[in-house]
């Protein structure tokens, strides 16, 4: 039986942290899907399709790893394809309580499927979107924490010529 796992999150954009998560769960798991959620709290930078196009590009160098879309519950989209592994990154004490929460929601709405926690190497444990979108806007440089399609990506949404 081939092992499978879903790696969700908004990806806004994805980060050489979260890259560092897909490595790991790629060595683990004979298939990753990538999962880049329509839904989530928050209001993305960039679209679903510009999200899913980035990390599409950054994940090729795995083969074993896909890109998908989701919208709705993460957990419907896992029973639909047949997954019942979901990967989450923890970085620091700081994400512990919002994954707790979510891992046991989670869990309570579908109990066959089970949450996985990873953890990043620790050059990425302070690494975050929001922190790059932040960096990008302002015109500093973010090569040290997304790939270098990323970079060009965030460049032109902030119309930044480099
Ligand atoms: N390296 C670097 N950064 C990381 C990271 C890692 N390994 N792991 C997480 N992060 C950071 C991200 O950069 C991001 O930072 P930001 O908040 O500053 O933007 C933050 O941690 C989390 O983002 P991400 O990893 O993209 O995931 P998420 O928390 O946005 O994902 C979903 C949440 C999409 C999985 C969740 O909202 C979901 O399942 N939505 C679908 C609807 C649903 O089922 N809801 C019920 C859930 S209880």
């Amino acid at each position: 039986m081939n092992s499978a796992a879903i790696y969700a999150g908004t990806f806004d954009p994805i980060t050489k942290g979260h890259l560092d998560v897909v490595g790991r769960a790629a060595h683990i798991f004979d298939r990753l899907v990538l999962a880049v959620a329509g839904y989530s709290r928050k209001t993305p930078l960039f679209s679903q399709e510009e999200r899913m196009e980035m990390a599409r590009d950054s994940v090729r160098v795995f083969d074993n790893v896909e890109v998908d879309i989701f919208n709705g519950l993460l957990v419907e989209y896992a029973r639909s394809m047949k997954i019942n592994v979901v990967i989450r990154g923890l970085r620091a004490f700081s994400d512990f309580e919002f994954e707790f929460q979510m891992a046991l929601t989670n869990r309570k709405l579908a109990p066959d499927i089970e949450t996985l926690f990873l953890m990043p190497n620790e050059d990425y444990s302070y690494v975050s979107s929001s922190t790059v979108r932040e960096v990008a806007e302002l015109g500093g440089h973010v090569e040290d924490f997304v790939p270098e399609s990323v970079q060009r990506a965030l460049q032109s949404k902030f119309g930044i010529h480099a």
